[in-house]
């Protein structure tokens, strides 16, 4: 009797990963709720069941929690007392708060791969902007570095990197990371997902490409082009990283390459991830299925990219605040292969993620020239 399939899910959050994992879940008939404040959510749309709700809240959170079998997340913004509590109660909470504790705080995190010799880059804690001051000015510290808070960043938000003296202007005065400016080859994500009983599998190795100045994923691409060693090592990196943390759940890997070929684990998500959106389109299973059968203790398989893929993130264009509309999205549905994903958010603001695209081809070459032309000519505007 397959009674794993029957548990009532409960996801804290309702964004655009909330509602691909909607997605999945309704192909394989799941119970699935969406706790999340207000309607305008993506997942609103596609989700039979909505609570309304604050998932930062203790009281909002066990009240979610309580008749429901499995609770996970989709940000990690969530309130983890409560989340302790439910597990504490017999809840199935994936990602586990033990896991999630150290994930929420860069501090703890770095910390972990410090304490387990994990490859990542030098770091010192500290407590506020003017404690990174006296260090410079001790010569303890030294310009160029990436100071990044403890909690609360995400989408580059919370990341300043200095690399000169009038960068200092911009130190954001709260607990933070200062980790070394890492010389970066190239960045990768490996997503890997790990059942309750130990199981694992993995996602093949994505490249990501930054916004310059956003510091914000905009252009992804898998295969990877690095040599297939570095591919090995990045698997098997993810794969401890994941094991260590005793997650269950998917675990995005994010590392850097080195101009030496040196990995380096950047940070972790256990949770869906934006490099791997393509897996709907581009692999023999997605992501999404991928994080519904881990909680669901279901059997896993380690993914296979059925065809070369790039996926471009549609952000709101800079300037533009208001009502949102698209501007050149009728071109990119002419061409074969290009797979637009909306988000449905109402509001558009500057560098909010508002949708992806994912484009396919048998040659990433023309995949990614479709991408770039994509990323020229599809855009987030408001309505003036
Ligand atoms: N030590 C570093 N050296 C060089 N570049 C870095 C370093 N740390 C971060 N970056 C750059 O900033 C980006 C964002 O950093 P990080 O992933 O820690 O923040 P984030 O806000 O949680 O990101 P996201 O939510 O987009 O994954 C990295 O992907 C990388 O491009
Ligand atoms: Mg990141």
């Amino acid at each position: 009797m397959d009674q794993n399939i029957n548990k009532r899910i409960g996801i804290l959050g309702g964004g655009q990963l909330g509602k691909m994992l909607c997605q999945a879940g309704s192909k394989l008939g799941l119970s699935i709720a969406i706790m999340e404040r207000d309607k305008t959510f993506p997942a609103y749309p596609i989700c039979s069941n909505w609570t309304d709700g604050d998932i930062t809240k203790y009281e909002d959170v066990i009240a979610f929690g309580k008749d429901k079998d499995v609770i996970t997340i989709e940000i990690e913004n969530v309130n983890l007392s409560a989340l302790e509590a439910l597990e504490e109660m017999g809840k199935e909470v994936y990602p586990p708060t033990d896991a999630l504790k150290i994930i929420k705080d860069k501090g703890l995190q770095k910390t972990f791969y410090e304490g387990l010799n994990f490859p990542t880059s030098d770091f010192t804690l500290f407590k506020s902007k003017d404690e990174i001051i006296k260090a410079i000015e001790n010569k303890k510290l030294s310009i160029p570095f990436v100071q990044k808070s403890r909690t609360e960043g995400y989408d580059g938000k919370g990341v300043h990197v200095v690399r000169s003296e009038d960068d200092l202007k911009g130190l954001l005065d709260t607990q933070s990371v200062v980790e070394d400016l890492v010389d970066i080859k190239t960045e990768l994500s490996v997503i890997v997902a790990r059942r309750p009983n130990g199981e694992m599998s993995y996602f093949p190795p994505v490249e990501m490409e930054f916004h310059p100045t956003a510091n914000l994923v905009e252009f992804l691409f898998s295969p990877s082009m690095l040599e297939h060693y570095i591919q090995e090592k990045a698997i098997n990196l993810a794969m401890l990283v994941a094991q260590k943390l005793e997650i269950v759940g998917l675990l995005a890997v994010e590392m850097f390459v080195t101009k030496n070929d040196e990995i380096l684990v950047n940070e972790v998500a256990p949770r869906p991830h934006n490099s791997g959106h393509h897996t709907i389109e581009a692999c023999d299973i997605s992501q999404y299925e991928m994080h519904l059968r881990a909680i669901l203790d279901l059997p896993l398989i380690n993914a296979t990219l059925i065809r070369p893929a790039v996926m471009v993130n549609l952000l709101g264009e800079e300037g533009h605040s208001g009502t949102t509309l698209y501007s050149g999205l009728t071109e990119a549905l002419q061409t074969a292969g290009v797979y637009p994903h909306l988000y449905g958010k109402k509001e558009t603001k500057p560098y909010r993620k508002m949708g992806h695209v994912t484009i396919v081809n048998a040659d990433i070459d023309k995949a990614k020239n479709i991408g770039h032309h994509i990323k020229n000519t599809l855009k987030v505007i408001a309505q003036t």
